[in-house]
């Protein structure tokens, strides 16, 4: 781990405790507000050096340590994502920290457009797999040969399962399937969704892939649920922007909200 992700946990440690954390969440656009339900400690990213100036709208630049239905969590309320600066690894520190305040799974959520007309706008989608259709890669550059992380079943199968016993028991609807990483920050064209459709993936967003394979690098188990914001493109009318994003992100995010409760309280229990 690098001195600075250690530096950083002491640091937090000292702001929120020194008991360990079991679950990190990362927080996708307009899913920021799950933060806000952790009894704990807000650390702003700016006190953070190295973490990420989550310069998106509708993200919440804070890092809560704190107690959510009997589990200690860290909620990462803002990304960086690929699309901001160019760096695909823009969440590796933010992810060393978190493994060295002892988590051992990391949750991911984001916004995503749908390619299936069974799953509209509103709808959540527990990921299976994913297809990196950027080509891009976070360990680019990693010189030791851990970066040869294998990912069959890098989100994480019991945890799939016991989110979908979650999503089951609180009675959510939650669908399972592919994601496809996209660089962003432009949305895709109709004859990119067509083409990524064909290669076998249900949903697509500007997230997520690099903080799997991160999180899989530094020994996590790594999960991950998507808010369905919007059909993708060419497949319905509505006009996709960032702003639709965060006005249709309420109604997947009160569903995912209610499974990581379920989740969190079936793991107390
Ligand atoms: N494409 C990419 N990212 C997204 C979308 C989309 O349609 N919706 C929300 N994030």
């Amino acid at each position: 781990m690098s001195k600075n992700a250690k530096a950083l946990a002491a640091a937090i440690h000292a702001q929120a405790g020194d008991a360990p954390v079991s679950v990190g969440m990362i927080l996708g656009s307009g899913l920021g507000h799950i933060a806000d339900s952790v009894d704990g400690v807000a650390i702003p990213y700016s006190d953070l050096p190295g973490f990420p100036h989550a310069g998106v709208s509708g993200h919440n630049p804070n890092l809560v340590i704190g107690d959510l239905e009997g589990q200690r969590v860290a909620v990462f309320g803002g990304r960086a994502h690929y699309y901001e600066n160019g760096r695909a690894d823009a969440m590796r520190l933010p992810l060393e920290v978190l493994a060295e305040l002892g988590a051992d799974t990391m949750l991911a959520t984001n916004a995503a457009g749908s390619m299936q007309s069974d799953m509209p706008t509103g709808s959540i989608m527990n990921l299976h797999d994913h297809i990196n259709f950027s080509g891009l890669n976070p360990l680019i550059g990693e010189q030791t040969d851990k970066r040869f992380v294998p990912m069959k079943d890098c989100y994480d199968p019991a945890i799939r399962a016991e989110l979908s016993a979650a999503a089951q028991a609180a009675g959510v609807q939650m669908h399972s399937g592919v994601y496809a990483w996209y660089s962003g920050p432009s949305f895709e064209t109709p004859a990119e969704i067509k083409a990524i459709k064909m290669l076998g993936a249900d949903a697509v967003g500007m997230s997520t892939v690099p903080e799997v394979i991160l999180a899989r690098f530094l020994g996590l188990k790594a999960a991950a649920i998507s808010c369905i914001t919007n059909m993708a493109a060419g497949m319905s009318d509505e006009n996709i922007s960032h702003d639709h994003t965060k006005a249709m992100a309420p109604q997947g995010a009160a569903k995912i909200e209610t499974v990581l409760r379920q989740w969190l309280r079936d793991k107390s229990s």
